[in-house]
């Protein structure tokens, strides 16, 4: 069977049909069960992180070596010739022919769209500015699936900065896919953009607007809290929201919330989960962050094999 992700780029979300959300999913859940693969051996990985990362940029080396290849790059611009004036368009139009396919994380929105138009090779997308994160958004949705058991029909509380966070935005664009409802909580000024409202409207997804976690906690399967991206706007702004929505241990016990809510995060997180949570059945953001290697190794696999990888 032909395999539709062969040499293609991951840029945003939209770009994925169901079919191709599907095949990252059931790819990712058979290398989960069975990890041992030589599915991208000699393969060089280029690991092109302008802006800074744990988990998205450790997973994916992490993952390129599980899967036999290796790994070049770098986590910020210090040490680059982009330092003496280099620009983005030559950086990548020149790593694009060291390496088999090119992970970018960058501060600029359209980096990434950007790069893979000037790549010759597989661009993956791993968060431009404010505005995609794809492949958290598929981690998202691995995580879900795996904890409970499907990704339809199912009432998702997206919780904090819904302007700024670029996994809240891939993940609402993902949802339009899915028969899921949402509750967006956030202050008025960190609501979600209009245009992915206007999206999500033309979609059909139903969804409302909320000023508190408390209004939507007996309702939701999925609880998604998500950090006040401070690195997007001023002190003082940031100082007036950073404390909105605090999850703890004694809201959860004291809310009649459903016997299968799992409380999601992409982490990192700043004071939006207490830790005490972390010791509650509900709490399932480390299982999130562990599943990043196994969807990374599956588009990796995906990407840089025609014959479709089983
Ligand atoms: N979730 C996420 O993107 O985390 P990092 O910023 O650590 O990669």
């Amino acid at each position: 069977m032909a395999n539709p992700l062969y040499e293609q780029d991951i840029l945003s979300i939209k770009d994925l049909s169901l079919e191709q959300i599907q095949l990252i999913l059931k790819t990712a859940k058979q290398l989960k069960q069975s990890p041992a693969s030589r599915a991208i051996q000699g393969k060089i990985i280029a690991q092109c992180f302008f802006e800074s990362s744990t988990r998205t940029r450790l997973s994916f080396e992490a993952a390129a070596l599980r899967l036999g290849g290796q790994n070049i790059g770098f986590s910020s611009d210090e040490g680059l010739s982009i330092k003496k004036g280099e620009t983005l368009h030559d950086t990548i139009r020149v790593i694009s022919d060291y390496a088999d396919l090119i992970v970018i994380r960058h501060p600029s929105e359209g980096a990434a769209r950007f790069a893979a138009e000037v790549s010759g090779k597989p661009v993956i997308n791993a968060g431009d500015g404010a505005n995609q994160h794809p492949t958290q958004a598929l981690v998202d949705l691995f995580t879900i699936q795996e904890c409970q058991k499907s990704l339809e029909g199912l009432s998702i509380a997206l919780v904090g900065d819904l302007k700024y966070g670029r996994t809240i935005h891939s993940f609402a664009q993902a949802c339009m896919l899915f028969d899921m409802r949402l509750y967006l909580v956030s202050p008025q000024e960190l609501a979600l953009p209009e245009p992915i409202c206007d999206a999500l409207k033309k979609q059909g997804v139903r969804f409302s607007f909320h000023r508190s976690m408390e209004e939507v906690l007996t309702k939701v399967d999925i609880l998604y809290l998500t950090r006040i991206q401070q690195e997007r706007f001023s002190e003082a702004e940031y100082q007036l929201v950073r404390n909105n929505y605090i999850l703890t241990p004694s809201l959860l016990e004291n809310t009649k919330t459903k016997a299968n809510l799992k409380v999601l995060h992409p982490l990192p997180r700043i004071n939006e989960i207490d830790m005490g949570v972390d010791k509650t059945p509900y709490s399932h953001y480390f299982i999130q962050a562990a599943n990043g290697i196994y969807v990374r190794q599956a588009l990796l696999a995906l990407l840089l094999n025609e014959k479709l990888y089983e």
